[in-house]
């Protein structure tokens, strides 16, 4: 600490300490974090948020035995499982946002490195995987009553994928990109289960380079129904329907990969009433070379500390760059019911891969989408646990930011290592939860959840409020997505047309399934910056 310049009088002193005390509380950041569970049993390399407040977490099930055993003493007798042929142990698990609780799920062939999306009827559709997982397509139909498991389909699929990127479509089935030398995409569910067909997509084969940092591309569905696909550190916008690429982008500046191992992360930012215009976010990642040189030299580069932003529907688009306030690999980008981008869990350096990253980032970070340029990051409170490779972090219903996972060893690893396989469960709680705004936060009165959309529909939401922010009141809708790796599928939200204020917003649905795919979503009225717990809608 530098000592006080000697002609302070003992007033300004008192002054200058309280001016301390308000500069270090400041710094401190906002938000706030909570343990949930210190072991849920099972790793959380996958997680998603279904339409009954359920998350379904699983990793993979060659890591042997996990911290949870399997319901009624059972087993898994899988003589393919490179670990525990005879394996009683659970590698998901259902966690119950609401009460705070969790029970084993049966998850029988290989889920490691694998993808999801929801189906329109809330059921989770995962796809793909290693070893005897490669192919299959695993199917988990929420319930209340604690009797729903996982239901398994092998050969579902027409290659292995491992490493792939799902987003559901306008039609509501799933399209599933790449995956480890898979150069094509397929769909799924498939009409026709003998159609093995796949579709070539030359773009993943030109962006594989040594190490295939192309690996789990991010996959963001367009307002004009084509798939923007980023790989390593560049984008096409394809029109998947007849395997054109309708536009191709620039490389992003410096030139820097962005995907598996190199993992940044990328969000479509908000999508404004009635949209003429979409934009991509994508942040962090680690140097080209990190990966070899933490693999054979255990030298681990700083990360990548800049974040790349594109309007994706622009004839010629350019990259607007922007520096990221901590430089971050293996981040999750989340996006928040107010409309902000928190960026949260990854190391500073390293990469993803079995012990590459090094120095946690515990500080998440809010990237503010309309704050003046320079002017749109602002550091959070840390938590204290390191979440690295295979962490993940999903958006719930009340506004929470759910975060676990963390497993960077080949097996579980519990002690005895710098980074211990991580069983907890914590909650990230974003600044607009804070209790001195509560008088802003607005309370959604009728209708209960879950409420029927239609496209273009109107619908009214009555709700309750202290007092109304110059801000103003908005509805915004956010689909929840399936985390995994650094990227979030299907992640999606939508500012909707309002009208009304004070106590009753009359809002319209999105006019169509391409600005918003068929399923659940989490509506929420948003004061300012305050959001009210959602509501489910399901739309169709
Ligand atoms: C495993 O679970 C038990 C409770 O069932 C808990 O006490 C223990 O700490 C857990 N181990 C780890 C490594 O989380
Ligand atoms: C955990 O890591 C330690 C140190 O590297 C190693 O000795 C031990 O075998 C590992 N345990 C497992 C289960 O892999």
């Amino acid at each position: 600490m530098r000592s006080l310049p000697r002609h302070v009088p003992f007033p300004s002193f008192f002054f200058f300490l309280i001016l301390l005390l308000v500069v270090v509380s400041a710094a401190a950041g906002g938000g706030e974090w909570k343990l949930l569970q210190h072991s849920i049993g099972v790793s959380a390399m996958h997680m998603q948020l279904l339409h009954n407040d359920r998350v379904v977490v699983f990793d993979r099930t060659d890591f042997g035995p996990s911290n949870l055993s399997l319901p009624d003493g059972r087993c898994r007798n899988d003589p393919n499982d490179k670990a525990l042929p005879v394996d009683c142990t659970a590698h998901s698990a259902e966690y119950d946002v609401v009460a705070n609780a969790f029970r084993p799920l049966m998850v029988l062939t290989d889920t490691w490195c694998s993808s999801g999306s929801v189906a329109p009827d809330g059921t989770l559709v995962q796809t793909g995987g290693f070893n005897d997982g490669e192919r299959a397509a695993r199917t988990f139909r929420p319930c209340d009553d604690g009797s729903c498991d996982w239901v398994e389909t092998a050969q579902a699929l027409a290659v292995r994928r491992w490493y792939a990127t799902n987003q559901v479509l306008p039609d509501g089935r799933a399209v599933v990109v790449g995956g480890r030398r898979q150069f094509n995409y397929e769909f799924y569910p498939k009409p026709d289960p003998s159609d093995m067909s796949t579709i070539a997509l030359r773009f993943l084969q030109d962006t594989r380079d040594d190490v295939e940092d192309n690996l789990y591309p991010f996959v963001h569905l367009s307002i004009d129904g084509n798939l923007f696909i980023f790989a390593n550190n560049r984008a096409i916008l394809l029109d998947y329907s007849k395997n054109t690429v309708v536009r191709t982008y620039p490389k992003m500046p410096s030139g820097e990969p962005r995907n598996y191992p190199s993992s940044g992360s990328s969000v479509l930012l908000p999508l404004k009433p009635s949209p003429t215009e979409a934009e991509v976010l994508i942040c962090g990642g680690a140097p080209a070379g990190s990966y070899s040189q933490a693999l054979q030299k255990k030298r681990f580069l700083r990360a990548l500390d800049s974040c790349g932003r594109i309007k994706i529907t622009d004839a010629a688009p350019s990259w607007n760059m922007e520096a990221m306030p901590v430089p971050r690999v293996m981040g999750d980008m989340v996006l928040l019911p107010d409309g902000d981008v928190l960026l949260i869990n990854g190391a500073a350096a390293g990469t993803a891969g079995w012990e590459l990253g090094h120095d946690p980032v515990l500080t998440p970070v809010v990237y503010r989408p309309d704050g003046a340029a320079g002017a749109r990051f602002d550091v959070q409170s840390g938590s204290t646990t390191p979440r690295l490779y295979h962490s993940t972090a999903v958006l719930l219903r009340d506004g929470r930011v759910l975060v676990g996972g963390s497993n960077p060893h080949v097996k579980y690893n519990f002690s005895g290592v710098e980074y211990p396989t991580e069983l907890s469960m914590e909650a990230f709680s974003p600044s607009y939860l804070n209790s001195e705004n509560s008088r802003l936060r607005p309370q959604i009165l009728t209708p209960p959840s879950p409420i029927q959309l239609t496209y273009g529909g109107r619908f009214s939401l009555q709700f309750s409020v202290g007092v109304v922010s110059e801000g103003g009141i908005r509805v915004t809708m956010v689909a929840p997505s399936f985390a995994t790796h650094s990227f979030s599928m299907n992640q999606r939200l939508l500012v909707l047309e309002t009208e009304g204020g004070m106590s009753e917003v009359v809002a319209v649905a999105p006019a169509s399934a391409i600005l918003a795919p068929p399923g659940y979503y989490m509506v929420y009225v948003v004061n300012g910056g305050v959001p009210s717990e959602g509501i489910w809608a399901h739309i169709q």
